[in-house]
């Protein structure tokens, strides 16, 4: 191993598998994502991005193999306030009634600390992050009576409000206009500018394009390519890897 610090790492996965309702969904994946690198997850439906997503900001536990955040296993991660997560769709929140302001500001609240109170920097955040995404004025309106895009939007503004050093995105811009997604690419650039690690999934990266170090190509719950963006659909469709010792996902 290089001399790299642990810690330079925003995310190390080693040998994870995930078991969902009885079914390996992720097996024997190994993921070393740097401090500032901008990766795309791609693959098909079901192929088992999401859940890897999930797995990294520890919402699903590993069956098998561990997950660190900036060094540390994610069971003993405390530091949420350094990681912003949009989720690939708006859960269907039990019917608890949210304003766009709440759950933006829900961004700023660590899973520690729930009912920390907000400062100034706090009130400005969620200000600059609603202005990103176009929703200040909505900001008084019930979610559930947004359209799907502005849904997201608002998902996008909670990943934002904190700051985060690590932003883990899954389809963030799925049904969300062009010029969003290009308000939403440029903010992006910025963060990343200042140092900002993304990861993120998606079908159709847009004006993301542009941004990307590195993409990973999963299939069939393993990953099936790891390197430059630009080559990776190529190689995910027509992949000759002597490494993968079952055959099973050249055929899907
Ligand atoms: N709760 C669950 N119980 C059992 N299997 C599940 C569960 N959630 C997901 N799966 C299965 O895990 C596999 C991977 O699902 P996942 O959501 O990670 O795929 P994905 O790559 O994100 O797909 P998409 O592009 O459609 O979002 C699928 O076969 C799915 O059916
Ligand atoms: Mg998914």
């Amino acid at each position: 191993m290089t001399s790299e610090n642990d810690s330079a790492r925003a995310v190390q996965v080693d040998d994870l598998s995930v078991d969902l309702g009885g079914r390996l969904v992720l097996r024997g994946i190994d993921l070393r994502i740097r401090q500032g690198e901008v990766v795309a997850v791609l693959g098909t439906n079901g192929s088992g991005k999401s859940t890897l997503i999930k797995t990294v900001v520890g919402l699903l536990p590993a069956a098998r193999g561990e997950v660190r955040l900036f060094g540390t296993p994610v069971p003993r991660f405390r530091e949420w306030r350094r990681v912003g997560y949009v989720p690939q769709r708006i859960t269907a929140a039990g019917g608890v009634p949210a304003t766009v302001y709440e759950v933006v500001s829900s961004g700023l609240l660590s899973k520690r600390r729930m009912f920390a109170p907000l400062g100034a920097a706090g009130k400005q955040a969620i200000e600059d992050a609603l202005e990103v995404v176009d929703m200040a004025d909505r900001r008084k309106d019930a979610v559930a009576e947004l359209s799907g895009g502005q849904q997201q939007r608002v998902l996008i503004a909670r990943a934002l409000v904190s700051d985060p050093e690590l932003l883990i995105l899954d389809e963030p811009t799925a049904g969300v206009d062009l010029a969003s997604q290009q308000i939403f690419a440029d903010a992006i650039r910025e963060r990343v500018a200042g140092g900002t690690t993304v990861v993120m999934v998606s079908h159709d990266l847009g004006p993301m394009d542009a941004l990307i170090d590195r993409s990973v190509v999963m299939r069939r719950g393993r990953i099936v390519y790891d390197g430059p963006p630009h080559a990776s659909q190529t190689h995910a469709h027509v992949h000759h890897s002597h490494t993968d010792d079952d055959p099973g996902w050249l055929t899907s």
